[in-house]
């Protein structure tokens, strides 16, 4: 097996296409370990290799004190200095089939053949600027674990979160996004609480941004953590979902979460005319600088099951199947980026990740927008699971994972695994 995810033990300076400029906490070059990287990896597939320009060995020639022209003499003169035989041919197993080679123009294992060449013609890179970190907040002091996602936390918004993302930004990741979990007291049908001005979000945003003036906070747009009812709209007396007046609601929301300065709002409700409404309304109060990630294909899957956990957002009936896309659904998906664009998205999303990677490269050709994928809960706890159970190498399998996310067209990836995907770029462990 070999694949050349870039996972190495080197500095996050020598992936390739890293830009190291406008860098948050970069390991310093000073700790290379060129030795470490040589000889621990080569052997294992997976993990990439330092490869230096020239080796250093011992026995160099000794220089006898000659002028380039008597050098140049003496070979004209049929006297080359010698150079070391070309190697015997390795030999086969006894018992190989002595054959005539194949007469193949195009043998494609020549460009994969060594560590060296497979790093020159890699076609996708991936980097921890590349990552949005999702986070969970609570208005608790504590962080709790989240029991189906292993490593998760809802984090406590003034110590736990502050602490996460200062480990974030040291390996590289600048960009969070921010999921509450609001008390059940706070909740209502119309979930009024999501524009209060002094609720969990835009409190955690001042705070952050107090601490943090650079770093990029992404918001998520929806009420369902705010509704009694655990959807993501207002919902009729009958059932449903009413799509205007939530509309309505979602501006109040944006326009909360820019005051606090948010820099990215991102509409994950799926009703319709949104992001046109989102941008009415955030320009109207001079938020022209806010930019709107639109959750632009959003499926209504069975892979949020953990997030809902998380949350506490399950609906409380129904499923949400009249707003989030059918999973059977690909065309469709180009109705929504036609609009998205229309009412001037920045950012277009695909949700989930890896079970849509058709989605991805579907609007990676058709706009010119960047595309966000979201490597969702179930994803995760997947791979956690899988990882726990020793049936998969987690750490490979999860950088294989962010890879694909990639090279199907997404520029920005949300997932769980920024941080410890991050740290594993920059050479750390664990
Ligand atoms: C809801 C929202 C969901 C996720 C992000 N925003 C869940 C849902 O639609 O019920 C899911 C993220 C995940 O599963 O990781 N607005």
């Amino acid at each position: 097996m070999a694949f050349t995810i870039v996972n190495t033990p080197c500095t996050v300076p020598l992936v390739k296409g890293f830009e190291n400029q406008n860098y948050v906490g970069l390991r310093p070059i000073s700790s290379l370990k060129f030795k470490s990287a040589r000889t621990s990896t080569f052997g294992r597939s997976g993990a990439l290799f330092v490869v230096r320009a020239c080796e250093r060995f011992d026995g160099s020639v000794k220089k006898a004190e000659m002028s380039i022209e008597e050098c140049e003499a003496a070979v004209v003169a049929g006297n080359a200095p010698e150079a070391p035989p070309v190697p015997p041919k390795p030999a086969a197993p006894v018992g190989t089939p002595v054959i005539q080679p194949y007469q193949l123009t195009r043998r494609p294992r020549r460009n994969r053949k060594s560590p060296a060449l497979r790093a020159s013609f890699q076609e996708t890179s991936l980097s921890p600027a590349n990552f949005v970190y999702p986070l969970f907040i609570h208005e608790g002091q504590e962080d709790t674990p989240i029991g189906a996602m292993p490593g998760c936390y809802r984090l406590g918004w003034r110590h736990g979160l502050v602490e996460e993302v200062a480990k974030a930004r040291d390996v590289g990741v600048n960009s969070i996004v921010l999921f509450p979990k609001v008390p059940d007291a706070l909740k209502s049908p119309t979930g009024d609480e999501a524009y209060n001005d002094n609720g969990l979000v835009p409190r955690t945003i001042r705070l952050l941004k107090d601490k943090f003036p650079d770093l990029v906070i992404y918001t998520d747009v929806a009420l369902d953590p705010y509704s009694s009812d655990g959807h993501d709209g207002i919902v009729r007396e009958d059932g449903v979902i009413m799509n205007d007046e939530t509309v309505h609601q979602l501006c109040k929301q944006t326009v909360s979460q820019a005051r606090a300065g948010a820099d990215v709002v991102s509409p994950s409700d799926m009703m319709d005319g949104r992001v046109g409404a989102i941008r009415a309304a955030l320009d109207s109060e001079g938020f022209h600088h806010v930019s709107i990630m639109s959750y632009t294909a959003k499926y209504a899957s069975s892979f949020y099951g953990p997030f809902r956990e998380a949350l506490d957002s399950n609906p409380r009936f129904g499923d949400k199947k009249t707003y989030q896309m059918n999973p059977a659904n690909y065309r469709e998906a180009l109705v929504e980026a036609h609009e998205d664009e229309a009412e001037g998205a920045d950012i277009l999303l695909v949700k989930p990740g890896l079970p849509y990677l058709d989605i991805i490269r579907l609007l990676r050709n058709q706009s010119p927008l960047p595309i966000a994928a979201y490597q969702v809960s179930g994803e995760y706890s997947m791979i956690k699971a899988g990882g726990v159970l020793k049936m998969i190498d987690e750490e490979r399998v999860m950088m294989e994972s962010l890879m694909c996310l990639r090279r199907a067209g997404a520029d920005i990836i949300l997932t769980y695994f920024a941080l410890q995907a991050a740290r594993c770029l920059c050479g750390e462990k664990k």
